[in-house]
This record gives C-alpha cells, structure tokens and sequence, in this order.
C-alpha cells in the first residue's frame, strides 16, 4: 500500500482526494488496492469534510511520516509549494503537481533533485488539464525532432472568448462565469494576461526542445483588450480569435516562442475548440502534426490526470520520469518579431494597404482591416500616425 498526502484543499486538491477514494463523481479510481490517502494539509480547517481526521498543519508530519510515499501538491504559487516540494523530494517522496508555475521555473532543478534522491516529479496536470500530452510527447514523440508546438492552453481564455461569441456577453460576465466555474487561478489576471498560458508553453518546449525555457524569455500578451468589435471584424473574414502559445523551431537551432492572441481560421482544428477546451498541435519532423485535445480546466479532468501520476509513481515506474532538462540557452531564444505573418487592424480613422473587412456594427469612421504579411516592426512603421484601437496577429 502507498501512503499519499495532499498538500492543498481547493478546488484541485479536493478533487484528487474524492478520485483517489473513490468518492468523486464520473471518475473512480484505478488503483484501489495500492493507493491510501494518508494526510491533507491545509491552514484551513474543514470539520465537516469527509475527510476530516487526514487534516493535518504542519508540514513536518508529513515529511518525517516514511509510510508517505508520494505527495500531491495543489498549493499552488511559488511560496509553500516550492519549500514543500524540496522537503518532499529530499526525503525521498515522490511529488506530483498541477502547479505549472513552480514547474516552468524550477522545473529543471526539481527534475534534477528529484532523480538525485530516487524519486521521481510528476505534472502531467500542469498542462492541458485532463488531457494527456506531457507523457506522450516525452516519450511517444520521442523519436523526432519537434518542429513546432501551437496550442490554447488556457481553458479560462478559451471559455470567455466562447461565451463573448456565443452569448453575446461583455468579457467581465465571462471571467466571473469561469471563476464560479473552478476553471480560472486565484488570481485571474494569470489567466485573461496570458502568463498562464506562457507558463505551460514553458513546460511543453523544455519537454520537446530538451532544455529549460524560462517565462521571462517569452513575450507574452493576454486578452484584456479584446472587444466584442474585435470577435464580429474576425467573423467577417471566417475567423475566431484564440489566444495561442507557439514555440517554433528554426533550421539555425533557435527557437521562437511567445503568447498572443490570434486570429484563426473557423476552418483550422484549433479555430473550433470551444468552451473551456484545451487543444495543442505538436507538428513532429516524423509525424507531422498531432493533436491532443480535452478539457483544459475543472476539478475533476484536473484530478485525473494528477491520480494518473500518482499511480505511476507508486508503481514507481522508471519511464513515468521526464528526461532532465538541460540548463536554459538564452542564445537560442527568437524574438517573434522576425516572424512575418497577416495582421488585423482596426482603425478609428483612416485607411491601411490591405483587406477591407466590414461589419454592421462598426462606430462612424472605424474600420477593420487584414494586412499582408510582414513582421511586427514593419507593421509599427506602417502603423505610424494613425489611430489603432487593436492589432491582432494572424495565424497562417
Ligand atoms: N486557470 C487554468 C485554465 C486552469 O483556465 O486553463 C488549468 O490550468
């Protein structure tokens, strides 16, 4: 039998319990006779829970418990979730988390220390929620050299574009939706500024690519600025807009990755992932493109793909280990600004070379406009003296 503690009580945390006792709806465990969960740390105190005599404060119970052989990390943030994921990793407890910051940082030293104590560090579910991509893509695809990766990883971002569209709801309506949904951080702002969504490019490029991209080599923009004007001017041109995480390989061994918003063809697989759906396209100089796809947020596809990883630590499998990840190569890293591609545009006066678009809608005097291609400095000269209200890059 192997012992589990769980280091967090919200929304993730609870699932993972109610998954690994078979408590939780729709999903039910896998591994009855190998897995116990033992402790549940939180400041909090939950008399009424079901799993009310597994509450414990104190960190050190667990850490100088030896039944506890795996723990499960749903603190969230880089605080108590880093202090505890050391602690638990040099007493030679395997550690399985949902907690894509603390990964796209440290991910490479806790990889390191991890191995260096016979454990192993597990975050299949700190991207894509329930689908999944990390395993298969350390080692199904391991075969190729990974050319590109495109994905929505944000289900909240994803969720508030579908309800502006579907419903016709202002972008605050949709956040409080998804936050009331269980799908959006404690702090939202990580999820509608993209750094969520940067933070699991992160973890899928040091996967693909082999060494540690950081968040801060990645430009990033989120979705703050999208208006409803903005979702009619890209449904006039047979588009949606979906805020993408893209790294993309160069034949000069460079790698070019960063978050934005994009327009997408309604015709492209990713133009059509809805609601709080993940999907992210890894194009394999083998394979070609692949596609995984599922729900990207929500407790219970969360707690399924953190109860995966826990069994595979418990069977301590060896291969449920990611290779390490080489130290970061800053001079690797390409700035999207050499990137040509179509642009979006729209104008509160005047006129650009380029694509028309009209809608109904529009206020006196704006305009929506495709641009040809060209990078992003060329369009900021283009650009130069007139009167933008939004630039949305577009995916070809
Ligand atoms: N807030 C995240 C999202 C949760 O909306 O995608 C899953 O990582």
């Amino acid at each position: 039998m192997v012992n589990v503690a769980i280091l967090g009580f919200g929304v993730v945390g609870s699932g993972v319990a109610e998954v690994l006792t078979g408590t939780g709806e729709g999903i039910r465990r896998k591994a009855d006779d190998l897995l116990a969960l033992k402790y549940i740390l939180d400041v909090r105190k939950f008399p009424d829970s079901p799993f009310a005599p597994c509450f414990v404060q104190d960190f050190s119970v667990i850490e100088n418990d030896p039944e506890v052989q795996v723990v499960v990390e749903t603190i969230g943030g880089m605080g108590a979730a880093l202090d505890f994921t050391e602690r638990a990793l040099k007493a030679g407890k395997s550690v399985v988390t949902s907690n894509k910051e603390l990964v796209a940082t440290h991910g490479r030293r806790l990889l390191a220390l991890a191995a260096e104590h016979q454990a192993v560090y597990l975050f299949e579910a700190s991207v894509g929620g329930g689908i999944p991509v990390l395993r298969p893509l350390s080692e199904c695809m391991a075969a190729n050299a990974i050319l590109e990766i495109c994905g929505i990883l944000n289900g909240t971002a994803n969720y508030i574009f579908t309800r502006m569209v579907q419903d016709d709801i202002p972008f605050e309506q949709a956040l409080k939706d998804a936050q009331a949904k269980g799908y959006a951080e404690q702090d939202p702002s990580a999820d509608v500024e993209g750094k969520d969504t940067c933070r699991k490019l992160c973890i899928l490029s040091s996967i693909a690519f082999g060494w540690h991209l950081l968040p801060e080599q990645v430009p990033t923009r989120g979705i703050t600025q999208i208006t409803l004007a903005d979702e009619a001017y890209a449904a006039a041109c047979g588009r949606r807009i979906k805020l993408l995480g893209r790294a993309i390989a160069r034949e000069d061994g460079t790698v070019c990755p960063y978050v934005e918003p994009h327009f997408v063809s309604q015709e492209d697989p990713l133009g059509g992932v809805e609601d709080v759906f993940n999907a992210i396209l890894v194009k394999g100089d083998a394979t070609g493109d692949v596609m995984f796809y599922g729900k990207g947020a929500g407790k219970l596809p969360t707690a399924s793909a953190v109860v995966a990883d826990v069994i595979a630590a418990a069977r301590k499998l060896e291969r449920a280990s990611y290779r390490p990840w080489a130290p970061n190569r800053p001079e690797a890293v390409a700035s999207p600004d050499t990137l040509a591609t179509q642009w979006y545009v729209r104008l509160a006066q005047g006129e650009l070379a380029g694509e028309r678009l009209t809608i109904p809608q529009a206020q006196a005097g704006e305009s929506g406009w495709l641009t040809p291609a060209m990078t992003r400095p060329e369009l900021d000269r283009a650009l130069a003296g007139k009167d933008v209200l939004a630039v949305i890059r577009v995916l070809d």
